[in-house]
């Protein structure tokens, strides 16, 4: 039985993602956010437990195994073990990581049906159905021919003997549950789409599936195995006991993270599921928005996915938490920009956290030996003293409030206000000039406890979204406690001892080159994408810099990439034209870039190569070139590359150029 825990307990979930590919910014929003939370409810006291995962069965991950030459299991033992790897390398790894074909889950599973089944709400027949089998979910309101609402693609018509879960009967205790708990559903506009899809009626589910093999077996009912949602959804159980749950006392779990493309299957089947099967229900489902490219949901299909390594190897991980959690409103949409990551990086954590830790730490160094001066008395009302200290003090509780909403940009907007009032009354109590005089010494004192008291709090403030910085700014403040032990709950102005010797400052965010920055990512990013293993033109216009290693695998779905042999068929997809380039102009902000207008014989291309620091302009003017034609449009420093150009790779990294011995015809194809 459960032993009693000396603090509350709090357990929370991410989804378990897909095997099929690997993360991109928006996982790892997800992922980010749940460590945030995570954070914030230790520093409330809480004992965190934070669950995320791989969703590992069904079509697309049997298919992308299919095409990298391996099994379902072996291609997904591969991503599954990145996914992992990438979580840990940005210090966001969950407390449990859920496999859905780890053993502990398919007992779950079965336990679960079972449960269901003797309570009477399972039941067997056959269905046909329009069916997407890129989101592996039916799609009610389409008929034969139609696409997917959500991806777009044509939908599959499917029939074929089930086991259904007996959803329908569950309306009006969903109804019922939600309106006792209006909580549970957030954001509110998220709560009224799930009302009005209940209260619209409810079907039968189908759970099981007898075409599709990579799966979970239904004990004792072969061919069936269960699918997707009667399956991923109890990953969060299966992950602190299963049908053991009540060793661990972390079931229900307190909050269940989202995108909100998977809400109702969150906030409608899951709850039924579990009513049905007489177990405790989760006690809140949180929705957030998507994260955009060029306007539209970030996905591979699309191919405009922003992946997190090359911006994390340039610019660490902090910085990408900051902005995320910053710039997008919580629960609404947000676009990614490389533009808007670096200036907050640039405004807010080097110019702002970081130049105020630098300047207070540097003055305590030079004007009190380092060791933190006494505030003394004079904190008279309508001193700056005191408005910073009741500013602090109030803006503290409101803080605290933002981030209980997780309405984290509201959370680091009010920080970041309370950080400019400091620098504000640092700069107009000048304590360089009080240091001429030594009349001033008292006050120059407590200017400087202040100061220092008021970067203390922001500190504490910060470090669900900084956890690393801000801990490097608590001990330069002399601070031998971990900040992440602070209880915000007891955070007040005032508990930074006079007395205490500060640490040297050293430099926690160096500024950085905007458009070196940006390059240096999105070189990575090519990389990445086209990593150097693989065959003929993917090496082509990859600009020459690449600073650290890339798993090779990270941006494509196949964990054998470059090593697996690939059908003629896969080469033929390829498609590789004999190009004329037209013009050549640098690339503003860009010292790799070339930006060429190509003729391939039926159009002329833009194409934006990373040839600049070898090849002059006006060398490439005239010259028969091979394009990559085929290739998704990518945007390279804001412009629009259509194809690439290809070129080996030299012993140094820089490109040289494939062209021909003999006269070739512009847009002649290369086979
Ligand atoms: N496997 C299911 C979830 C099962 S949960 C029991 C799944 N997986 S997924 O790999 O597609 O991940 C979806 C989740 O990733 C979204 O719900 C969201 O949390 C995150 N995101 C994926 N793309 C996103 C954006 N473009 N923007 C923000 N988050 C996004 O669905």
């Amino acid at each position: 039985m459960s032993t009693p825990r000396a603090k509350p307990k709090f357990y929370l979930t991410t989804p378990l993602y897909y095997t099929n590919g690997l993360p991109h910014i928006g996982h790892t929003y997800s992922t980010i956010v749940a460590d945030v939370i995570r954070r914030f409810k230790r520093m409330r006291g809480f004992d965190v437990t934070m669950t995320t995962g791989a969703d590992e069965h069904g079509v697309n991950v049997e298919r992308s195994a299919k095409k990298a030459g391996l099994s379902p299991q072996e291609f997904s033992n591969g991503i599954a073990a990145q996914w992992k790897q990438i979580w840990d390398d940005f210090h966001i790894a969950g407390d449990e990581f859920i496999r859905t074909t780890d053993e502990r889950h398919h007992r779950t599973v079965q336990w679960l049906f079972q449960r269901c089944r003797d309570n009477g709400y399972i039941e067997k027949g056959s269905y046909t159905g329009q069916y997407c089998i890129y989101d592996n979910a039916y799609v009610v309101e389409a008929g034969p021919g139609d696409l997917c609402p959500d991806c777009g693609r044509p939908t599959e018509t499917v029939t074929e003997e089930n086991y259904f879960f007996k959803l329908a009967g569950f309306q009006q205790k969903l109804l019922d549950f939600y309106a006792a708990n209006p909580d549970f559903i957030q954001p509110e506009s998220r709560r009224n789409e799930v009302l009005s899809f209940v209260q619209g009626g409810l079907r039968n589910l189908s759970i099981t599936r007898t075409t599709i093999r990579w799966g979970i077996p239904v004990a004792g009912e072969a061919p069936h195995v269960f699918y997707v949602w009667f399956d991923a959804l109890i990953g969060y159980l299966s992950a602190v006991g299963g049908p053991e749950f009540d060793q661990r006392n972390l079931w229900p779990a307190d909050l269940h993270l989202v995108g909100k493309e998977i809400i109702r299957f969150h906030a409608v089947y899951w709850p039924a599921f579990l009513m049905a099967a007489d177990l405790p229900l989760p006690r809140q489902i949180w929705a957030h928005g998507w994260l955009l490219f060029d306007s539209e949901k970030m996905s591979k299909s699309r191919g405009n996915v922003v992946r997190p390594r090359p911006i994390v190897n340039v610019m660490g991980i902090e910085p990408l938490r900051y902005y995320l959690l910053r710039e997008i409103v919580f629960g609404q949409d947000g676009s990614f920009s490389y533009d808007a990551l670096v200036s907050r990086y640039n405004g807010d954590l080097a110019n702002g956290l970081g130049n105020l830790a630098s300047r207070t730490l540097t003055m305590i160094e030079r004007y009190f030996g380092g060791i933190i001066p006494e505030a003394s008395s004079g904190h008279a009302k309508g001193t700056y003293v005191s408005g910073t200290a009741d500013f602090a003090t109030e803006a503290l509780t409101r803080i605290i409030g933002h981030y209980d909403r997780l309405a984290f940009s509201s959370a680091l907007e009010e920080t970041w206000g309370l950080i400019a009032a400091i620098d504000k009354y640092i700069t107009v109590e000048k304590p360089w000039t009080l240091a001429d005089k030594p009349e001033d010494r008292e006050r120059l004192g407590r200017v400087l406890y202040t100061a220092a008291e008021g970067l203390r709090i922001v500190t504490a403030l910060a470090h669900p979204v900084l956890p690393e910085a801000t801990q490097k700014i608590w001990r330069q403040l002399g601070q031998t406690s971990l900040v992440g032990s602070v209880n915000l709950d007891q955070l007040a102005w005032g508990q930074l001892a006079p007395g205490t010797k500060i640490e040297k400052s050293e430099g926690i965010f160096p500024r950085l080159d905007k458009a070196q920055t940006i390059e240096r990512i999105e070189a990575m990013e090519q990389e990445q994408n086209n990593p150097p293993a693989q065959p003929a033109a993917a090496t082509a216009a990859t600009p020459a810099a690449t600073t650290s290693a890339i798993p090779a695998a990270a941006g494509s779905a196949a964990p054998a990439a470059g090593t697996a042999k690939i059908g003629i068929e896969d080469f033929a997809k390829v498609e590789m034209r004999v190009g004329l380039v037209k013009s050549a102009d640098r690339v503003a902000g860009a010292d790799k870039l070339l930006q060429l207008q190509v003729d391939i014989g039926d159009e002329v291309r833009q194409i934006v190569a990373g040839l600049a620091l070898v090849y002059k302009p006006e060398q490439l003017v005239g010259r028969k070139v091979v394009v990559v034609t085929n290739l998704q449009p990518r945007k390279l420093r804001g412009v629009e590359s259509n194809g690439m150009i290809v070129a080996a790779s030299a012993p140094d990294g820089s490109p040289v150029l494939a062209g021909f011995l003999e006269d070739v015809p512009v847009g002649a194809r290369l086979k």
